[in-house]
């Protein structure tokens, strides 16, 4: 049905595909194939300890029985938090084995979601958005004061003291408070490289800093203050239409 192309053609083809291709690839985070390791193999025992299996079973009751393999996402997170923040492979076996699903099922699931870190990382885990709104209020300049304030890692790495993990990452879904990053489960917004500093340096110490936008505002709302609704709003009865006056 389809006729070989001209060996020209073909070459021509290759050629094109060649240029395209001729930018270095950019490396993931971490490797999506398990390799045994001393810390991470399937003989490292684990399970959740007593509240996280009590959490496990009321997430399992949220489906119906025939479908509690739907409760792996949630059951992975929770055993990713008790593994000191990334997913082991006996996380994940056991994981599967409480659900009842085939390993390879989990596995899927865990390579899948870039939430679920498969090597260990750092007390804090920096996560900097670089997407297309950080990226346009200066993203990249947070990024590289987070690298040079943690001792010049680079992104995927972790201090040499373990406090400190940090990793490039997609939308976070608060590009209106950009730009931003995570550490841990909290949003810090509206950064400048000074702020960036300061935050590090309270993590640093021990403490946490308060979260949200650093520029002061509330959540979300306008940047360049109020621009509506800027007079005192009329009570009940105080409206009256110029005709009926
Ligand atoms: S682009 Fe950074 S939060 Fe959306």
């Amino acid at each position: 049905m389809f006729a070989r192309l001209p060996r020209q053609v073909s070459q021509r083809a290759l050629a094109t595909r060649r240029s395209i291709s001729s930018t270095c690839s950019r490396r993931s985070d971490a490797l999506f194939v398990h390799r045994d390791t001393p810390y991470n193999n399937p003989k490292i025992p684990f399970e959740f300890d007593a509240p996280n299996l009590k959490r496990a079973e009321e997430i399992i009751k949220r489906y119906p029985p025939q479908y509690k393999k739907a409760a792996v996402i949630p059951l992975l997170d929770l055993g990713q938090r008790q593994n000191k923040g990334w997913t082991s492979i006996s996380v994940m076996n056991y994981v599967a084995r409480l659900l009842e699903m085939p390993p390879m099922r989990v596995y899927e699931v865990a390579t899948f979601y870039t939430m679920f870190n498969r090597e260990p990382i750092g007390e804090n885990f920096v996560q900097v958005c670089t997407t297309t709104p950080c990226a346009l209020r200066g993203s990249g300049e947070i990024l590289k004061t987070v690298c040079n304030e943690l001792g010049g890692i680079k992104p995927g790495e972790t201090t040499k003291d373990g406090k400190f993990t940090v990793i490039e990452v997609e939308c976070q879904g608060a590009c209106s408070n950009a730009p931003m990053l995570v550490i841990g489960d909290d949003f810090y917004e509206d950064l400048t490289p000074e702020s960036t500093k300061s935050i590090l340096g309270a993590f640093a110490k021990g403490q946490k800093p308060k979260p949200g936008p650093q520029s002061g505002r509330q959540t979300s709302e306008n940047a360049a203050g109020l621009t509506t609704l800027t007079t005192k709003p009329y009570g009940p009865g105080e409206f009256c239409l110029p005709e009926f006056q």
